[in-house]
């Protein structure tokens, strides 16, 4: 099925403390597409992820999913949040179980009665993350890493339809920031919607099929990461740097097509290359 999975509709949101977070924001998600949203701190990225699972509720504005209004009464709440599958910035406010496998059960338990088919996900889920020697610890005596780790096992063992990650490799090392992006592109692989925040501007340019930029609460731009990217006066006013190769790539040949952008360092060389020959002949 094609279409937007999640749709926000003028969407202002502001915390009882009165600050303003949201401002009148649309934005339409793309079903099984991978979504980088980006923006400094305090632009309102965990505000925007929060609303989407219905942890928080619209100020004003409305928001769909498939097509229908969000409902906050209990039972579509329980059912949204089966759909969708969030990761919190803060590892602290998922943790909620005696020991890791308990943390990953947890959410399978409350999707299945058939308590083999549980383990085997559990198991699974631990295997693929690489949490075998800590499945009998306490989630809160992990490492940030170690915790993120787990969150991120617990969520995505429930194979949610649109699984939204507040920056999910904050606190990773470069090993396991490569086994979540490979988890996250396998579970697109399988049409599910992903959504992240992140600061790593290299890494959502690789990876993205849409990127979304925001400031002190608005949308600044949604588009294909190269269209985003190459917007040099727009990043600069969001107060985001540019992805390295695109970066260089302008700095090389102010001319080029944002279509013609490399994705990475081997077709960057590739470029490079083609480019000195043609200087050449
Ligand atoms: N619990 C809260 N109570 C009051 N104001 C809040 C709360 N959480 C966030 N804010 C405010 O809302 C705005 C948006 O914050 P938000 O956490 O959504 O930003 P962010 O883009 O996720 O930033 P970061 O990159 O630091 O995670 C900020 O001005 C922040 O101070
Ligand atoms: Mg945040």
């Amino acid at each position: 099925m094609d279409g937007n999975i999640i749709e926000l509709n003028n969407v202002t949101y502001q915390y009882p403390s009165g600050a303003m977070a949201l401002n009148g924001v649309d934005l339409k998600l793309p079903r099984g597409k991978k979504i980088a949203l980006l923006g400094a701190n305090g632009a309102g990225k965990s505000t925007l992820l929060l609303l989407l699972n219905g942890i928080l509720k619209p100020s004003i504005g409305l928001l769909k999913y498939q097509g229908c209004n969000y409902r906050y009464k209990k039972k579509d709440l329980k059912d949204l949040r089966r759909k969708v599958g969030l990761l919190f910035q803060d590892s602290d406010h998922q943790l909620i179980a005696p020991t890791v496998y308990e943390e990953i059960s947890f959410g399978l338990c409350n999707l299945y009665d058939d308590k083999a088919l549980v383990r085997s996900k559990v198991e699974e889920s631990i295997h693929d993350f690489c949490l075998e020697r800590i499945r009998n610890k306490s989630p809160h005596q992990l490492s940030a890493g170690q915790k993120k780790r787990v969150c991120l096992a617990s969520i995505i063992a429930m194979q949610p339809e649109l699984l939204v990650c507040d920056e999910p490799s904050s606190n990773l090392d470069h090993k396991h920031t490569e086994i979540t992006f490979k988890i996250l592109n396998k579970l697109q692989g399988k049409g599910k919607t992903i959504l992240i925040s992140t600061h790593d501007v290299n890494r959502a340019y690789a990876w993205a099929d849409v990127v979304v930029l925001m400031k002190e609460g608005e949308i600044l731009i949604t588009g294909a990461p190269n269209e985003v990217f190459s917007n040099k006066s727009l990043m600069e006013k969001a107060g985001i740097k540019q992805p390295i190769l695109v970066e260089a790539s302008q700095a090389l040949w102010p001319d080029i097509d944002q279509t013609e952008f490399p994705k990475d360092i081997t077709a960057f060389k590739k470029l490079l290359n083609q480019v000195s020959c043609a200087d050449l002949s």
